[in-house]
This record gives C-alpha cells, sequence and structure tokens, in this order.
C-alpha cells in the first residue's frame, strides 16, 4: 500500500519514527512529509534513511513531478502524526501552505490524524470546532491520550502509542491480502474490562485495555466480517467500521452481547468481566466512619455470560470463543488451568494466555495456546496482538 504519513511540529514528532517503522517493517510503501516546524524536532534525513525516500516539506521541491498534487492523489492511506493545533486548524480551514496541507487537500483515500498538543490547545474551542469540521468530512480524528505532555505537565493531549495508531490507521482500509474468510459472517466481540459501582466514585474493575479484543475487531473486518465490538471501559481508539456498543458493568455487557449475539455467527469474548459484584451499591458517597473501622463488601457472583451462551446456543451453529487469562498457581499450571477452564465453559474454543507482572494486560504483544472445547491445544500464537488475533481467526475458520 502506498501511505503517507505526515508530520506536525511537536514534541511527539520523534515517535513518528516508531510509526513508520511498524509502517514499512508491515511491508507499505511510505513517504514521509515532514512540516518545516517538524523539522525543529527530527531531522529530514531521519525520514529519508527510514523510509528510503525523499522526505520533501515544500510544494516547490521536484516541481516537474507536481508533488503537491500527485502524491495525496496516488496515495492509498494519509496517516498524521503528530497532528499539532496548527495542523489541524490548517487542515480544517483547507489551506495549502506547504506540502503536507497540499497533499491533504488532494488525497481522496482515508485519512486519520493522531493529535498531540498541550491540554488547553485540545481543549479550546477553536481545535473542538476545527476537529468536528475534519470528522463531519470523513476524516479520522483519533482522540489523544492522558499522561505526561511535554514537560512536566500530565493531562489530556498526548500522541497515542505508535501500535495503536498504526491499528487505526490500517483499520481504515483493510488489509488486502487478508484472507477473506469472514467475508458475509456477523462477528460480535466483547473488550475490555467491566467495572461494577460500589457507590458514584468508586468501582471495582480490573487492568485490561481493551487492546486484544479492539485487535480482533480490527482482523475481522480486514477478513471481511460485519463486527459489533461490546466494549467495555476501553479508551482507545474504536475501528471505523465496527459498531461500536459502550458498557460499563457485567448486566450492560450481558444485554449487549445477547442482542448482538442473536444473528451473530461467531462471539468472542475477550472482555474481563468481573466475576463478582459489591451486593448492594450506595447511592451516595461512602464515607470514613468516625470510629476508624472500615466497611466490609458484601460481594455476589455475576452472571457468566460464555456460559450461558454455550450452555444455550443463541443461534444454531454459531461459534463461541472464550478468553481466560491465567496466572498459574501452585495447583496448576497456567495451561492445566486453562484446560480445566475449556471443558467448564463449553466454548468451542478458549484462548489462553498468561498474565502477571507486564504480560499480558495493556500490553503490546501477546503469547497464547488456543484450545478446543476438550481442552486439546489446537494452535499456538505470540507476538503482536493483531498475529494473535489472526491466529484465533484461522482457528475459527478450521472449525467451519
Ligand atoms: N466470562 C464471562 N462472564 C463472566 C466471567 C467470564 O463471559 N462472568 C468469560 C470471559 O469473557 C472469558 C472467559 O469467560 O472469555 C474466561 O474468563 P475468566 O475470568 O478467565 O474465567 P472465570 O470463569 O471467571 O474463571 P476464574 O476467574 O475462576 O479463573
Amino acid at each position: 500500500m502506498r501511505i503517507i504519513l505526515g508530520v506536525a511540529g511537536g514534541i511527539a514528532a520523534y515517535k513518528a519514527a516508531l510509526v513508520l517503522r511498524l509502517l514499512t517493517e508491515a511491508g507499505h510503501d511510505v513517504r514521509v512529509i515532514p512540516t518545516h516546524a517538524s523539522l525543529e524536532f527530527i531531522g529530514r534525513a531521519t525520514w529519508e534513511a527510514l523510509s528510503g525516500q525523499p522526505a520533501p516539506s515544500d510544494i516547490f521541491e521536484d516541481v516537474p513531478h507536481v508533488p503537491h498534487v500527485a502524491l495525496g492523489k496516488g496515495a492509498d492511506l494519509v496517516v498524521v502524526a503528530p497532528a499539532t493545533a496548527d495542523l489541524i486548524s490548517r487542515a480544517a480551514t483547507g489551506r495549502a501552505d506547504d506540502l503536507l496541507t497540499a497533499t491533504l487537500l488532494t488525497a481522496r483515500c482515508p485519512v486519520l490524524l493522531a493529535p498531540a498538543m498541550h491540554t488547553e490547545m485540545w481543549e479550546h474551542p477553536a481545535t473542538r470546532s476545527n476537529v468536528a469540521t475534519l470528522r463531519s468530512r470523513g476524516v479520522h480524528v483519533l482522540e489523544p491520550a492522558s499522561g505526561r505532555l511535554t514537560g512536566a505537565d500530565t493531562g489530556r493531549g498526548r500522541l497515542p502509542e505508535p501500535e495503536d495508531i498504526v491499528a487505526a490507521a490500517l483499520a481504515l482500509v483493510g488489509d488486502p491480502d487478508a484472507p477473506q474468510d469472514l467475508a458475509g459472517q456477523h462477528v460480535v466481540i466483547s473488550a475490555g474490562g467491566t467495572r461494577e459501582p460500589l457507590d458514584p466514585v468508586r468501582f471495582l474493575g480490573n487492568r485490561s485495555s481493551g487492546r486484544q479484543g479492539f485487535a480482533l475487531a480490527e482482523t475481522a473486518l480486514a477478513r471481511g466480517a460485519r463486527v459489533t465490538l461490546v466494549a467495555a471501559n476501553v479508551t482507545l481508539p474504536p475501528p471505523a467500521r465496527a459498531d461500536l456498543v459502550a458498557v460499563e458493568t457485567t448486566a450492560e455487557l450481558r444485554d449487549a452481547v445477547r442482542a448482538a449475539a442473536k444473528d451473530a455467527d461467531v462471539v468472542v469474548m475477550a472482555a474481563a468481566v468481573a466475576d463478582f459484584r459489591p451486593a448492594t451499591t450506595a447511592e451516595t458517597k461512602i464515607k470514613k466512619r468516625a470510629d476508624g473501622s472500615a466497611p466490609v463488601l458484601e460481594l455476589v457472583e455475576t452472571p457468566d455470560i460464555l456460559a450461558e451462551l454455550a450452555a444455550q446456543r443463541l443461534r444454531a451453529g454459531q461459534l463461541l470463543v472464550g478468553f481466560a487469562a491465567e496466572t498459574g498457581d501452585c495447583d496448576a499450571s497456567v495451561l492445566e488451568h486453562g484446560r480445566a477452564k475449556a471443558r467448564r465453559k463449553g466454548a468451542d474454543l478458549l484462548v489462553v494466555n498468561a498474565v502477571g507482572t507486564g504480560r499480558g494486560f495493556g500490553t503490546a504483544d501477546n503469547a497464547v495456546t488456543i484450545l478446543d472445547v476438550h481442552g486439546e491445544a489446537v494452535a499456538n500464537a505470540a507476538g503482536s496482538k493483531a498475529s494473535v488475533a489472526h491466529a484465533v481467526w484461522d482457528a475459527v475458520a478450521n472449525l467451519r
């Protein structure tokens, strides 16, 4: 695929080098267009060396090839990372005062902007209105992440992680090399982690980021499926072509999954579902007690959504895939726990991964064993969450 990577002038410009690396390693032909301001942060030589292509900024460079028209018209995808407040403003008003904005005007392919700026700039009504204008025209503008900004300050406005930018960008165009074995199928995927409220400000939750579930959605879309993505408390940019249902609690997740599963060919429960919820939810904030005693929480079990779907299939021939994050303990290894769970749950496939410090939750990579309903291993996969997701769809295809 021919991809244009625009780089605007913000401190996060250095992270665009990783975006470029990920795109070229995936086999794409990437041309970088840095703005003049971005060259204050990362020099042109970096872009030319990493992409193996010239990285012009000006309309008046290489004039015989009319690059300000040719680059945009010939691209399959344009990604701008970081997209600063100034770049967003120029794009929204249709300026063409450098090669990047001219390219944005001539591009007829999907365009994704990954913003990075200070919180105040992101929240300013001018930027809000520019982002709304761009979105109304079909430009995909990611939500910035929260976290450390340029200096000691933290807040909303951080560039989303390079892996997330690349995944969201490639999901816009689909992967022309992906097998179309899910074409015509409706796939329901739950992702993220449920939260069970204790009172109006507190909840019991878990560390699931939703990355694996979102990767499943993106790869299913690439393989031709129609995707309903039931997302519990996920802050990642959602795949543009999925039907997104946002939920918070296990009860909401159950309702949304069961409603969508009625006409689903495959249901994948990648969400980390709370097994227990507080027996009651306080209507007002639970306060410290005068006598210093701590409250005792009573918990009740939540319904097992996957086991329910397996016990009574909502549609004949529907395939069910579960995930099991295991740590292993003194009683059994990760895989032994997985085998027992596969038999207990009754799902057609159970994807078992080892979690713990630095593994599984919130990380970009994953390593899994896929078990059948008898607990027998049918595949192993390791690598990016996208490659694990493809291995899951391969295992699904083998069951058909
Ligand atoms: N799951 C579910 N409903 C629940 C709990 C889990 O549908 N109330 C699903 C998860 O989405 C996952 C699979 O069941 O696909 C396994 O989840 P896990 O938490 O590993 O299993 P549990 O049955 O909760 O077992 P345990 O916590 O005892 O290991």
